[in-house]
């Protein structure tokens, strides 16, 4: 399927039926819960991760745990988010990704998105590696040091999931796919 935006500029009356609007303001309501489905639901997943990072990452700012949170617990919190982001991020570059590709670039293998993956997974193995090592008693839980390994990704993985989601939108996938595409679109 070619991609729509040839017809941009043909104004609605004088398109020709069967030619895919291709203007975002052309969209219904219903048209665009369509569209909008897939960035929402990366949206759900990605404020899940930002909520954590900032129970993490706060209690490195201020040098103190969540009231309430005991050491272990605080490691685990890190424990299930660097594996609920492999996983999240394995999910993409398996099922999500090639699919988005065959039509946008972005999704492309080494195009931006992945290689922000990449650099993502860098940052989580170090934290991985910290956090295992605190939980098996090698080393102590030191929040500054905590703080170091956050910041060696923190950048990039924010970057990453805003992009993702920005690239996901109604009107940018309404520029590659039709509705009864978007219908199909695992997610
Ligand atoms: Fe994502
Ligand atoms: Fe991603």
């Amino acid at each position: 399927m070619a991609k729509a935006s040839s017809a941009a500029s043909i104004p609605e009356t004088c398109a020709p039926d069967a030619a895919p609007a291709s203007n975002a303001s052309s969209m219904t309501a219903a048209e665009r819960r369509v569209y909008s489905r897939m960035a929402d639901t990366m949206s759900y997943y990605h404020n899940h991760f930002k909520s954590t990072w900032k129970t993490l990452y706060t209690a490195c700012e201020k040098n103190k745990r969540p009231a309430g949170m005991s050491i272990k617990q605080y490691l685990n919190t890190a424990c299930e988010f660097v594996h609920h982001l492999e996983m999240h991020h394995s999910i993409e570059e398996r099922h999500i990704f090639p699919l988005l590709a065959q039509r946008m670039p972005v999704f492309q293998r080494e195009m931006e998105l992945l290689e922000q993956h990449k650099r993502i997974h860098k940052g989580i193995d170090a934290l991985e590696k910290y956090v295992n090592a605190c939980k098996a008693g090698e080393r102590e839980l030191r929040l500054e040091e905590m703080k170091d390994v956050l910041d060696g990704f923190r950048e990039v993985l924010w970057q990453h999931l805003d992009e993702e989601v920005r690239n996901l939108g109604a009107d940018n996938m309404k520029k590659y796919w039709t509705i009864q595409e978007m219908e199909r679109m695992p997610m």
